[in-house]
């Protein structure tokens, strides 16, 4: 009895070393430690041996199982250890591999304009001032000297919302009100970005919706010549040292004089081209001399206080510098468009 129970371990402890996962592992146990394994059963047979092998037999048997029970748990916790470390080996980062590429966002092309649009205005002292899209029908008109039915109104229809008054903005010009109201009495050199709105047909050149930057300086003595400055400043930073600057004289109810600021072509240096229909020239904004109503509205008197305006789009801008040939690419939401000024 003494000698099988040796084979028994000896057997037991060969087949654990062979085992090699958890599976194998429960069977092992249930062959030796189950119910009717084969320590159990040994233990069972020990009452009938005679009496006197039973003491020898049963220490020994004992001592197996307890043994065998120990060298089961030292198998157990080295088999899972190891599966903790296959499995870590398996989902663990290989970090030589390349990482997966961010999609990178960028700016929208009118974003782009509007920024270098502020680092150049910035340059000559005037700060970047926000108002609202949506307006008053005095604020985005009456105001601006464009009393109602006034047919200057014809060039500015826009979308009315349910409440009586209430629009909004075809231009960013109310922001001259809004900015005279603020600062008034100190001397103000500002510019208003933001988009405008337009109840118009959409076409190549025109959008229902689009920027607009309102530039705004008063003050005492300001002048005519000044405006000029600033503008052929903004136009050589923006379209090249060399470029040209003129005035034509033009019409708007805000300002007195008003003029419109054409540059020589940036693309035929101004010999005529289909780009600037042969004239040579190409508008790039209205402007003119603060209306005095304008500065009275705002809070300045007009005889001690004088100032420039001016407004630009964005869009057009860039249209004139990147040759684009159709204002609806902007807000069409098309990436093969917008990517290529990534
Ligand atoms: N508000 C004008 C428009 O939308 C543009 C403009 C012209 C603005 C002359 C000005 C200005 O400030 O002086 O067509």
């Amino acid at each position: 009895m003494l000698e099988e129970l040796r084979r028994m371990r000896e057997q037991a402890k060969e087949e654990l070393q062979a085992v090699l996962n958890l599976e194998a592992l429960e069977s092992w146990r249930l062959a030796y430690l189950g119910k009717n394994g084969a320590v159990t059963r040994a233990l069972r047979s020990i009452g009938k041996l005679p009496r006197e092998e039973r003491p020898a037999a049963g220490q020994l048997a004992n001592e197996i199982r307890q043994e065998l029970e120990a060298a089961f748990e030292a198998r157990q916790e080295t088999l899972r250890q190891e599966a903790l470390a296959a499995d870590m080996a398996r989902g663990a980062i290989d970090v030589r591999l390349p990482g997966r590429p961010q999609s990178l966002g960028y700016l929208h092309l009118s974003t782009q304009t509007l920024r270098e649009i502020y680092a150049i205005f910035a340059q000559m002292g005037f700060q970047v001032l926000r108002s609202n899209e949506v307006e008053t029908d005095t604020t985005n008109f009456q105001l601006l000297n464009i009393p109602p039915h006034h047919p200057a109104r014809d060039m500015w229809s826009t979308f009315y919302t349910t409440e009586p008054g209430v629009l909004l903005r075809t231009h960013t010009s109310p922001g001259q009100i809004h900015a005279m109201r603020k600062y008034h009495p100190h001397p103000i050199r500002v510019i208003l970005p933001g988009k405008c709105y337009r109840y118009e047909q959409v076409t190549v050149r025109s959008e229902h919706m689009f920027y607009q930057v309102e530039g705004l300086a008063v003050g005492r003595n300001i002048t005519m010549a000044d405006l000029k400055g600033v503008l052929t400043h903004f136009a050589r930073q923006m379209f090249g040292p060399e470029r040209k600057l003129r005035f034509r004289p033009s019409y708007f109810p805000f300002t007195e004089p008003s003029a419109e600021a054409d540059i020589d072509c940036i693309l035929c240096q101004g010999k005529g081209c289909a780009m600037c229909k042969y004239t040579g020239w190409l508008e790039i904004l209205g402007s003119g001399m603060v209306h005095p109503n304008v500065l009275r509205n705002g809070g300045y008197d007009p005889d001690i206080y004088s100032g420039f305006a001016f407004g630009m789009g964005p869009e057009r801008l860039a249209i004139l510098k990147h040759g684009i040939t159709d204002i609806r690419y902007f807000f069409s939401g098309d990436v093969r468009f917008l990517h290529q000024f990534a």
